[in-house]
């Protein structure tokens, strides 16, 4: 397989990444996570996480271009996460970004976190169908976007109106006295009945179809599970968490997947891409394949491993920017905490 050899850096939140890609061939990705930082906060604590990256960047790097056995100079691209993110976070990765460039002479591209979640499956699953839509679901973002072209061309279709998907599974995991992240915790803590109790699916009544019919709601959910929760202890209920930690979740996939495979519907796509962290939910994941086939929609989904943050969806990113021939980032570029999912490269 040939193509860009790329190395991309990603330090939005709170994992350090690096990844090196040719083309759409894996090389490495390499991982420093910084999460046991966080736990005891039960949520990422900006400064710190900006610290860890600090920390963890040049070893990360090192042990990225040890894995791939490339030399710097081989590269034909260095790529970065410019946003959306923490700032403090996101300013190191660039820094270290631009330092590299301009050591190793080579072109710097500052590009879109949300982007790289979705074009991080071209490794995993080869060329990207067009159009098609993407359901990008992380801690910070829940939206629909119809991809017309992963290197330019994405419109956001949906969005949250509150909550995003793994906001509610971190602030609900804290509800039931679960660690966080809590997207993991619950996925692993929902072994009961899914049917136990009917938590309510935002945005999903006729009367949200005309404003909202492509758009999240989840914070009512969340809210509905934490008084479920206290009545039950107020009144000395036994409940059984498997039971609580399943319906909340059948709560989130049922309107994920049926939001995202209506929107095909509407836009007249058959191919769908989940992306982000909450794409590794194993209910989620099997829900849309049991969905899906009669919706006529083709389902893809990056290995659990690509979903979360990680350097390789940046690589994957600048190599399908640069495949393009998009011009590399102005070398002055800074760091935007929330740059739109439309930017998919900073000029
Ligand atoms: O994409 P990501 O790594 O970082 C952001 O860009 O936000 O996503 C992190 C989010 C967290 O909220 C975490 O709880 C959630 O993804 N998550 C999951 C799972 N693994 C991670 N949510 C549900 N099920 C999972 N298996
Ligand atoms: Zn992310």
């Amino acid at each position: 397989m040939s193509g860009p050899l790329v190395m991309g850096i990603e330090s939005s939140c709170d994992e350090t990444g690096v990844g090196i890609v040719r083309g759409r061939e894996l090389l490495a990705n390499e991982v420093a996570s910084s999460v046991e930082l966080h736990v005891r906060f039960g949520g990422v604590v900006p400064e710190v996480a900006s610290r860890a990256h600090l920390e963890a960047m040049v070893p990360t790097l090192q042990r990225a271009l040890d894995t791939a056995g490339i030399e710097p100079a081989e590269l034909d691209a260095v790529a970065v996460t410019a946003g959306p993110g923490l700032m403090g976070a996101l300013a190191v990765g660039v820094a270290a970004a631009k330092a590299c460039a301009y050591a190793w002479d080579k072109p710097l591209y500052g590009l879109n976190h949300l982007a790289g979640h979705v074009a991080v499956d071209l490794l995993d699953h080869g060329e990207l169908p067009t159009p098609f839509l993407a359901l990008l679901v992380s801690g910070g973002h829940t939206s629909l976007l119809l991809v017309n072209d992963i290197a330019g061309d994405i419109v956001e279709i949906g969005t949250t109106i509150d909550d995003a998907a793994g906001e509610a599974y971190d602030k609900v995991a804290r509800v039931l006295g679960l660690s966080y992240p809590g997207g993991p915790v619950i996925d692993k803590a929902a072994t009961g009945d899914p049917r136990a109790i009917a938590f309510p699916r935002g945005l999903t009544a006729r009367k949200d179809q005309a404003k909202h019919r492509h758009n999240f709601s989840f914070s009512g959910l969340k809210t509905a599970v934490a008084r479920w929760v206290e009545t039950a202890e107020a009144e000395q209920t036994p409940y059984e968490l498997g039971d609580v930690a399943a319906s909340f979740q059948e709560a989130v996939c049922d309107v994920l997947v049926t939001k995202a495979l209506d929107a095909c519907t509407t836009y007249g796509v058959d191919h769908l891409l989940v992306g982000g962290g909450v794409a590794a939910n194993s209910r989620l994941r099997s829900l849309l394949a049991e969905r899906a086939p009669a919706a006529g929609v083709t389902v893809r989904i990056p290995r659990p491993g690509l979903c979360t943050d990680n350097g390789a969806m940046i690589a994957a990113l600048g190599a399908a920017v640069v495949t393009a021939g998009q011009p590399p980032s102005s070398p002055d570029f800074g760091a935007t905490s929330s740059l739109p999912v439309s930017r998919v490269r900073v000029g």
